[in-house]
């Protein structure tokens, strides 16, 4: 993306913001052991305002009446640190490169932070951050009030997350190409997974087919913890040991996707590890597909996320009647909560930066947003039946069922953008079986 998009969100931030100073730290580098780090993830955040993907660097948007100040810092180049993990950015290309009003070295931050909020009412941060950055920035903040001759400070620490997370509900055509690019890739590797599936090898060998096309296709990392679940294993919902034997005769859940340019993708597909579904499997993938193309088609501007919750378990409660798992009137079992036994997690979710993007749900008032042009949500509708529960036909113990897409509002309705990720019954059992 280029600097332009980023440099108009900073732009609309301010904007959003009242008086004071806005403070957006990267995400620190993590040690994994010893001396060595896990790969860097950039904090969604940051990454949405300036497209930066390095650790050590900080924004800082100030807004005093009609004037405004952008000011970033990055870590300035070291022949050291080269060496060892490659050129940064440096002060003298992020110039060149960042419409910003001052770039500095980070190694300043300290020392210009007490001034940058003098005389400054509203401190904005992440409430839930506690990098030095920000403990140095609330340190500066008290000993400004102690200061004497300073008329003004810091009344008021606000999150600034809720307003760039509001921003963020909304994706541009550059965010949706991104997501378009992840899911072509996914696309991708869940095909060859249902391609290699066979009775007999372990998960993690179908987890490692599908690596391999992530890697392969220039995707840095997998968008979340891959699950590859055969059998009994697709009932914990978190399943990401993915140690055990493929069974004849079971099914696979796999739950895997990758990121690009820092984008998700979230894509389950449940298919039969020999490539033919049984009578039992067919009968409760085909309902679950029907609920999801039922929900699917529900979305449209207007329409409110609580809403689509609500129906979709009333269609789960209606399927768990006809398989014969509920008995009784629906409205009852939905009271009793009845169904969530077997279904016991959510829709979908906002689906962005982050697999599980952290966008408001609901409006100022606490109402249920309604869908807009823009958003996208996943909708991964799942039942789910334990191999020892004993309150459902043996047919169907050890059957655990969802499908997941990735489903993007239009001003039409929606556009479900990994419509080419085989689905059907038909498209699955011939992909597996070519
Ligand atoms: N992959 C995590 C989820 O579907 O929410
Ligand atoms: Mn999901
Ligand atoms: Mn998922």
């Amino acid at each position: 993306m280029n600097e332009i998009h980023f440099s108009q969100r900073r732009a609309q931030l301010l904007d959003l913001m009242e008086e004071g100073v806005a403070i957006v730290a990267s995400a620190s580098a993590k040690t994994r052991s010893n001396d060595t780090e896990y790969p860097y993830r950039q904090n969604s955040d940051f990454y949405y305002l300036c497209g930066l993907n390095e650790d050590n660097a900080v924004l800082i948007l100030s807004k005093s009446g009609e004037s405004t100040k952008t000011l970033l810092f990055v870590q300035a180049h070291n022949a050291e640190h080269a060496l060892w993990n490659g050129e940064r950015i440096g002060l003298e290309r992020a110039r060149e490169h960042f419409s910003v009003d001052e770039v500095h070295d980070s190694a300043e931050y300290s020392g210009m932070i007490k001034e940058l909020l003098r005389e400054h009412i509203n401190l904005y941060i992440d409430l839930h951050d506690e990098s030095l950055i920000l403990t140095e920035a609330k340190g500066a903040a008290r000993a400004l009030r102690e200061t004497r001759g300073v008329k003004r400070h810091i009344r008021a620490i606000c999150d600034i997350t809720h307003l760039i997370r509001t921003m963020r509900l909304i994706k541009s055509d550059e965010e949706i190409a991104h997501i378009t690019k992840a899911l072509k890739i996914t696309a991708e590797a869940h095909h060859t997974a249902m391609q290699k599936c066979r009775a007999g090898m372990r998960e993690y060998q179908l987890q490692a087919h599908m690596s391999y096309i992530f890697l392969n296709n220039g995707a840095a990392a997998e968008a979340y913890g891959a699950i590859v679940a055969g059998g009994n294993n697709a009932n914990t919902l978190h399943y990401v040991d993915n140690r055990d034997e493929l069974c004849e005769g079971d099914l696979v859940l796999i739950d895997a996707a990758c990121e690009w340019e820092l984008y998700a993708s979230d894509i389950t597909r449940t298919f039969p590890i020999n490539g033919k579904f049984t009578d039992a499997q067919k009968d409760v993938y085909e309902k679950v597909l029907d609920v999801q193309l039922r929900v699917i088609n529900a979305i449209k501007p207007g329409v409110k996320r609580d809403w689509l919750q609500v129906y979709s378990e009333e269609l789960l409660c209606d399927v768990l009647i006809e398989l014969g798992i509920l008995s009784g009137e629906r409205s009852f079992l939905m009271e009793a909560k009845a169904h969530k036994k077997y279904a016991p997690h959510g829709i979908g979710h906002w689906m962005g930066l982050d697999v599980h993007d952290p966008c408001p749900y609901v409006d100022e008032a606490g109402e249920s947003l309604a869908f807009r042009a823009g958003m996208v949500m996943t909708i991964e509708p799942g039942l789910y039946f334990r191999a020892d529960d004993e309150s459902v036909e043996e047919k169907y113990r050890g059957i655990g069922i969802r499908i997941e897409d990735n489903i993007l509002v239009t001003e039409s309705g929606y556009e479900n953008l990994s419509f080419m990720i085989a689905k059907t019954v038909d498209e699955i059992e011939t992909i597996c079986q070519s």
